[in-house]
């Protein structure tokens, strides 16, 4: 059985610099222990938290039955954020009930149903910019997506709205684009938006890619380093949408919204609703960056957000027939 690497740092250093500096810890890391090594990073009698990154990994992590793992004990400290009720607390048949409920909502018809408005929603949130406009991105798209999911997930029925509204586009056309599909899905390569996926703690023993844990180990697949592997990715640094046109990447290699029978029930409408803002500006509006300074992954709360939030300026384009979208 091989031996996993250990950090020899304090466990509250670790703590702190995975709080303070996560991308960088976890790049640190990676250089010097590899595909998968264990930090002690909840306080400090924190039990052994195992950062893993190789598709092998991943895949054993993902096949693990949920029995085998307990979800609660290891999330407890997102409670605060989530609130008690959260379907990430939940365990087995519970948790399985939850994402039933909830699941379609996000999914098939009803999410073809939402394109529409979605454009919709997005045209109304921008019909001021005119050229010479300041915006944040960040907080831009963070209303954007507020406004989406409260209107059309939880608010008024597209029936009762949209169906009166002028047909902008065909929303499932744009959805298609392969270029815009690739640059997207490039961007949560490079930024995925959640580092890890929900930690999980080991009941009694589990085995994964040759390595055996015990009790009370937390097994943690980390997204952005298996989207970092050189291995998969040739100079992971590199912003390079062409690769997910050349290439189809595994589940265990690309997963910006984890997998398995914990993965994200709003990842098919996250995609969906990227890639349809995104081409309703950029259709409409040319950005430019107003500050030159680089940017930076930095964490807030558990996610991963732009430093600064991208100040950029907005220049209307002449208007563009429909065919326009569609051929870019
Ligand atoms: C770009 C947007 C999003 C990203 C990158 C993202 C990412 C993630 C990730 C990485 C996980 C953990 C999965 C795992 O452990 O394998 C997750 C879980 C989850 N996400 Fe998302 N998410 C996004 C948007 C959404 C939206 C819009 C919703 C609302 C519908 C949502 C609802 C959930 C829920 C309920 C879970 C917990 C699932 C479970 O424990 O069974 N997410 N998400």
């Amino acid at each position: 059985m091989k031996v996993l690497d250990n950090l020899r740092t304090p466990s509250l250093l670790q703590t702190l610099q995975l709080i303070a500096q996560p991308t960088k810890t976890l790049e640190n890391c990676a250089a010097k222990y590899g595909d998968i090594f264990t930090m002690r990073v909840m306080g400090l009698k924190s039990p052994p938290i195992v950062f893993f990154s190789h598709p092998q990994a991943i895949s054993d992590c993902f096949a693990i039955p949920a029995k085998k793992l307990d979800f609660k004990k290891a999330t407890h400290v997102f409670k605060p954020l989530f609130g008690e009720n959260s379907i990430v607390f939940k365990e087995a048949r519970s948790h399985q009930q939850q994402r039933q409920l909830l699941l379609p909502a996000f999914h098939g018809d009803n999410l073809k149903s939402y394109g529409q408005a979605i454009c919709q929603i997005t045209e109304e949130v921008t019909q001021n910019w005119t050229s010479g406009t300041d915006i944040c991105i960040h907080s831009f798209m963070s209303n954007i997506t507020l406004e989406i999911i409260l209107k059309v997930v939880f608010g008024i029925t597209h029936g009762a709205r949209y169906n009166t509204l002028a047909d902008i586009t065909n929303p499932e056309a744009i959805t298609q684009l392969s270029y815009l599909n690739a640059v997207c899905q490039e961007t949560l390569r490079i930024h995925p938006i959640a580092l890890i996926c929900t930690p999980r703690m080991v009941k009694d023993r589990v085995e994964m890619m040759g390595h055996e844990f015990t009790s009370e180990t937390v097994l943690v697949p980390c997204i952005y380093l298996a989207h970092r592997r050189a291995e998969t990715y040739p100079e992971p640094e590199q912003f390079r949408p062409e690769r997910f046109l050349n290439q189809k990447f595994s589940p265990y290699e690309y997963f910006p919204f984890g997998g398995g029978y914990r993965g994200c029930i709003g990842a098919a409408f996250s995609m969906y609703e990227i890639k349809l803002a995104t081409a309703i500006i950029l259709s409409r509006f040319e950005l430019s960056l107003t500050d030159k300074r680089p940017v930076h992954p930095v964490r807030r709360g558990i996610t991963i957000v732009p430093s600064g939030g991208v100040k950029m300026v907005v220049t209307k384009k002449a208007k563009l027939k429909k065919q326009t979208i569609l051929s870019t």
